[in-house]
């Protein structure tokens, strides 16, 4: 058989296969149907067939939504299971440690993982509200849409994906209602030079020791005087900065930048009369007496306390839970014998003389946001909460599974526990080598969400 005889062998089994005549044309030879019936079309049989599978209760409304069934797991893989009511009392919780300040709740990075539109929602029309804070233009605008017409009047201000200042950006912020805060000298050149204040409500966000972003301070009085003879309606409606240590009220970075913000806000106080000042994250929130907040600052931006996370390791829960509960599905069970190895690189081994062990294989990998650095090698790595008992991986964290240690009793559909139920959510990102900033975040879509 010559190289064209294979060719033709593998053709007409192919045509076969696709029901066509195996003597007739190659698809390339065939003349296309300008006008496909939708009917009759493969999109339009998959569409029935996905009908009818949802007649027989296999799909439901959202399966349509989708060319192919969503990522998000429907059947038992990782869960997050949302309480609304913590949300709402952390809200609470907070706003009573910020004595009458406006809140301004970071719903940046989908919430902390949460879901930026659910929190938002779930926020809307709580007392002392000044708006949502989000880090891009793109974030604000889902919050923008997820809100309706109801949140209408909510501010967004988005406080880092307005660097650098374009006019598609300003013409990007009219459109969904988003207020930037302004965060270069660049950005404040070009924002004034494109008549930007009179526009849109902004905020200035100055560098008073994080240097990343901010204004620089020495550029406060000049702003002052670029603003001094126009309407009012031009000044910023918030003066802001960023604390980088404000866990710790005695660093000397935390009173530099505490001085420095008191100086910005002393020079503009008079002239901006109506502008409201803020710095203050979770960690500042919980350390404003220290730090001298008190009837000085007017809104606080609280985001990790706001989902239940206290803002240190060891840091006093002030009246807030954890808002996610983060659990595992066991997806098999076995019994690992003497001298057998579990995983890649068969990193966790039993020595000959050891007693089998018994494993409950998880369907959760770094895929799903369960970290690799959990991995059980060496008496190292992460634990899981599982039939009441804290037990330890087995071997390496692969991408879509894992193995952790139990006894006779587990079953396949327990469930293993890595956030809430009264877990330290330090101690546990801290074995999974990160913090629960990362944790929160780096969810994939695989994990279902789940809220009551
Ligand atoms: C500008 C700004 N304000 C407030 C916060 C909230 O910080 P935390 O989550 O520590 O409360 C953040 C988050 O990093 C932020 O970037």
């Amino acid at each position: 058989m010559d190289s064209d005889d294979i060719k033709n062998k593998n053709w007409s089994k192919l045509a076969k296969l696709r029901g066509e005549d195996p003597a007739g044309k190659k698809p390339s030879e065939k003349p296309r149907d300008p006008t496909p019936d939708f009917k009759g079309s493969a999109k339009g049989e998959k569409k029935r067939r996905l009908e009818e599978r949802a007649e027989e209760g296999l799909f439901d409304e959202d399966d349509f939504n989708h060319s192919s069934p969503p990522l998000t797991s429907r059947f038992d893989r990782g869960e997050a299971r949302l309480s609304t009511k913590a949300l709402h009392r952390n809200y609470h919780a907070i706003a009573e440690l910020a004595g009458g300040q406006a809140i301004l709740p970071m719903i940046k990075a989908d919430a902390y993982g949460h879901g930026a539109v659910w929190a938002a929602r779930v926020l809307a029309s709580a007392e002392n509200l000044y708006g949502f804070g989000t880090a891009s233009l793109e974030e604000a605008r889902e919050v923008r849409d997820g809100l309706g017409a109801k949140g209408r009047k909510t501010r967004i201000l988005c406080l880092s994906g307005t660097t650098n200042w374009s006019e598609e950006k300003g013409q990007y912020c009219e459109r969904f209602g988003i207020t930037p805060a302004i965060a270069s000298d660049e950005d404040w050149k070009r924002f004034l030079k494109g008549k930007w204040p009179e526009r849109l409500k902004y905020h200035l966000k100055f560098n008073t020791g994080m240097n990343r972003l901010g204004i620089s301070p020495g550029l406060v009085q000049q702003i002052v005087s670029q603003l001094k003879d126009k309407p009012g309606e031009w000044r910023p409606e918030g003066v802001a900065t960023h604390m980088a240590v404000a866990e710790d009220p005695n660093h000397p970075l935390t009173k530099k930048q505490i001085e420095s913000f008191k100086a910005i806000t002393g020079t503009v106080k008079s002239p901006w009369s109506d502008t409201l000042f803020h710095l203050a994250n979770s960690s500042a929130i919980w350390n404003s007496r220290h730090l001298g907040l008190e009837g000085w600052t007017d809104i606080v931006r609280p985001g990790i306390s706001l989902y239940g996370v206290p803002p240190w390791p060891g840091a006093p829960i002030r009246g807030t839970d954890p808002v996610m509960e983060l659990r595992y599905a066991v997806a098999a069970r076995r019994t690992l014998k003497p001298g057998e190895s579990i995983g890649y690189g068969a990193q966790f081994r039993l020595k000959g003389s050891d007693s089998p062990v018994e494993v409950a294989i998880l369907a959760a990998g770094y895929a799903d946001g369960l970290h690799r650095f959990n991995s059980g090698i060496d008496g190292a790595g992460g634990k899981v909460l599982l039939g009441g008992k804290m037990r330890r991986f087995l071997g390496i964290v692969s991408m879509d599974l894992s193995a952790v240690e139990c006894d006779a009793s587990t079953q396949v559909g327990d469930w293993v526990q890595i956030l809430g139920d009264g877990l330290d959510p330090w101690t546990q990102a801290k074995a999974a080598g990160t913090i629960p900033y990362e944790l929160l975040t780096s969810l994939s879509r695989r994990v279902r969400k789940t809220r009551n």
